[in-house]
């Protein structure tokens, strides 16, 4: 008898990404993606052959906004690699220029990791580094969310399945990475959001191009039961994004018939999953029985962010 051995990413990944920053989920080419996820999903099952990988490298995460599971899963991870980091909370470039910043840090270590209020930061921060940096959330985008995403969505349907992906709620950096990313890999990404929060446009119109060329269906509704109706998967995120406090009351408005309850979540497959990228604030976006449900997929969710940002590390730094 003959058994078939799956191929295995070599430890020392033999695809490095070919830009230097992620700044945005376009930063990676569909081959790095495709590579990314297999490599996730090799660093999840034997951790313990990567733990020499980044020896000697270091990353600094640099945090104008609160973490928790982005920080925690960024240091675990250059842990765990071998590697080391360092924290820095604050605003980047309150007490000097933005290229100062950039040309200091990138002395002292191999990678910058950083969540800006304005993507301009990362941006700037990135013209003026030489070494990589990896946007940990900006305004625009959270692209290593979206790889935890959609390796959450893959470890439940496989790759090959054609899964409808629906994000219920605001147009906003975690939908933008989502639906890039989705669409890319093929799945059907649909996003029901309120009239007044619809995504970035051209964020729309490169998800277009990208659904076009992998086959994907992308969809936008005012309407949350048509955008829920058989989905593999109900994703949403907070109505207030940090830095959107001013428009709480307006947000809560607008969002309500958005609320994914158990009565929308029952609109999709019986065999849907729930996720949201937490933190949640539950009674709000998602009730409790949806978010503690059979379901939810939220904590496997939360556990791939350090996998996913192991196999970028992996693929940046070594
Ligand atoms: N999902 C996410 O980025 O969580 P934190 O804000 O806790 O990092
Ligand atoms: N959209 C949210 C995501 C937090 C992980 C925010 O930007 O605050």
């Amino acid at each position: 008898m003959t058994t078939t051995v799956p191929s295995r990413p070599a430890a020392n990944p033999i695809l490095k990404t070919s830009g230097p920053d992620l700044l945005r989920d376009l930063d990676l080419t569909d081959d790095e993606l495709g590579y990314l996820l297999e490599l996730a999903a090799d660093v999840k099952r034997f951790p313990s052959d990567y733990a020499q990988a980044l020896r000697g490298k270091s990353i600094a995460l640099l945090f104008e906004k609160p973490s928790l599971r982005t920080r925690l899963t960024f240091e675990l991870a250059a842990k765990q690699l071998g590697g080391n980091s360092v924290f820095c909370e604050g605003p980047v470039g309150g007490r000097e220029p933005l290229k100062d910043v950039a040309r200091n840090v990138d002395r002292w270590v191999n990678g910058i990791v950083a969540r800006v209020f304005s993507h301009d930061t990362v941006e700037e921060l990135a013209r003026w580094s030489s070494a990589p940096v990896i946007n940990a959330l900006s305004d625009m985008y959270h692209p290593c969310q979206a790889l935890a995403d959609v390796q959450t969505i893959r470890e439940r349907f496989g790759a090959q399945e054609k899964v409808k992906v629906a994000f219920i709620g605001d147009g906003n950096n975690v939908a933008h990475s989502l639906m890039i990313t989705a669409v890319r890999l093929g799945m059907n990404f649909t996003l029901g959001c309120p009239q007044g929060f619809l995504p970035n446009p051209e964020v729309v119109v490169q998800a277009e191009g990208l659904a076009s060329l992998s086959g994907a269906a992308l969809a936008i509704t005012h309407d949350p039961r048509a955008a829920a109706e058989g989905a593999h998967a109900i994703y949403t995120d907070v109505w207030v994004s940090m830095g959107q406090e001013r428009e709480t009351a307006r947000r809560k408005k607008a969002f309500q018939p958005f609320q994914v309850n158990e009565e929308l979540f029952a609109l999709a497959r019986p065999d849907a999953i729930f996720l949201h990228c937490l933190p949640a604030r539950r009674g709000e976006e998602a009730t409790d029985a949806v978010m503690e449900s059979d379901r939810s997929a939220i904590f496997d969710q939360a556990e791939n962010r350090l996998h996913a940002q192991k196999a970028l590390l992996l693929m940046m730094l070594s």
